[in-house]
């Protein structure tokens, strides 16, 4: 019997940080370029993207993703800045599809562009039709004005399009988040509760983290995720606790009372067991691997893959990052925003 309960350890394996979390998924950042200027993921003033030699191509994230897998990873998200703003961003659905291991792919979007599209087929069919499973639209009002106010762009009626689009395409999952920032969550979090149960999608709502500006990150800014929780309960009566419930994140999912619907807390900041059960790395558009989101930690890959870097050396790298990675972020500490949001994608 010993020999197979050795065979089963060796399958399970994967890769495995010092606080026994078993890496199996990697945030993929694309691109730092955004068509939307939300002051929370993007200082306003004017600043300039990376020069495109900086950022990997398809190929080389393709590379990594490869190696990623054999290592233990399963699932990938790509993000951005806004990732479908790369030009022929199906096309590296289409090759993380193909890699051996990896079982999940989902995109995190503005939603801008899931409706556009060319000869009648939207953005987000050509993405269905390349194998990606589930959809993440940040939305955080349905006021118009309001929307324009957040992201700096009037585009809420094109979300409200790819949001149709997304729906119409049948992906298997579609998620809502809202960043919670005061002064503005309290009139926008019914509303986007009605919403994500008239059109039966899963609402989550995300609590700001210190990644952009530390001005617009002030206290007076931050609203936690006990204060939308308390504003449903005033309206709906008491959510119940969904411990069973989890998707690949951090979120905590409640029932609201008298109602078929579920909805999410992601409490980054004042959730004590937020990184409990992280499995996750990140990727920066320009090749670094980072442990953490909240922690400056990153690991270059990019000089290494432009270096001619085996198979085996990516590994080793990896192996690396992983055994770095913290037991949990540091954005009660002393963490500095270093790296835009937009530049980690999420
Ligand atoms: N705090 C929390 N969430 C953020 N996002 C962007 N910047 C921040 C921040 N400072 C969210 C977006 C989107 C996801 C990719 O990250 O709204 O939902
Ligand atoms: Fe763009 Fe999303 Fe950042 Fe807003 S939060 S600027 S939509 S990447």
């Amino acid at each position: 019997m010993k020999w197979k309960r050795k065979r089963i350890r060796a399958i399970r394996a994967g890769v495995e940080d010092t606080f026994g979390h078993r890496i199996s998924y990697l945030r993929i950042s694309v691109t730092d370029r955004c068509n939307e200027r939300c002051a929370y993921c993007m200082p306003g003033e004017l600043r300039e993207w990376l020069p495109r030699e900086e950022v990997l191509s398809f190929e080389e994230i393709g590379r990594v993703v490869g190696v990623a897998a054999a290592l233990g990873v399963r699932k990938v998200r790509v993000t951005g800045g806004e990732p479908l703003t790369r030009r022929e961003i199906p096309r590296l659905f289409e090759m993380l599809a193909e890699i051996p291991g990896i079982e999940e792919i989902g995109v995190s979007t503005n939603g801008t562009l899931l409706g556009q599209g060319t000869n009648g087929v939207t953005m987000a069919r050509a993405l269905r039709a390349r194998g990606v499973r589930s959809v993440n639209i940040s939305l955080d009002t349905l006021d118009r004005a309001d929307y324009a106010a957040v992201t700096g762009r009037d585009y809420l009626p094109r979300v409200r399009e790819g949001i149709d689009a997304a729906q119409a395409a049948g992906f298997e999952s579609i998620r809502l988040n809202a960043v919670l920032v005061r002064g503005r969550s309290e009139k926008t979090i019914l509303p986007l509760l009605d919403f994500a149960l008239e059109r039966r999608l899963l609402l989550r709502f995300i609590e700001l983290m210190p990644v952009s500006d530390r001005d617009v990150l002030s206290e007076e800014n931050f609203f936690p995720v006990r204060a939308a929780m308390r504003r449903i309960e005033e309206e709906h009566g008491a959510l119940m606790p969904e411990p069973g419930f989890r998707t690949n994140g951090p979120a905590s999912y409640y029932q609201v009372a008298g109602r078929d619907q579920r909805v999410g807390f992601i409490g980054a900041m004042t959730d004590f067991h937020f990184c409990e059960s992280c499995d996750k790395l990140r990727l920066t558009c320009d090749g670094k691997l980072r442990p953490c989101l909240g922690s400056h930690l990153e690991f270059d890959l990019r000089g290494p893959l432009r270096d001619g870097a085996t198979d085996g050396d990516l590994r080793e790298i990896f192996r690396g990052v992983v055994a770095r990675k913290p037991k949990e972020h540091d954005f009660r500490g002393a963490y500095e925003p270093g790296r835009r949001m937009v530049a980690i994608g999420g």
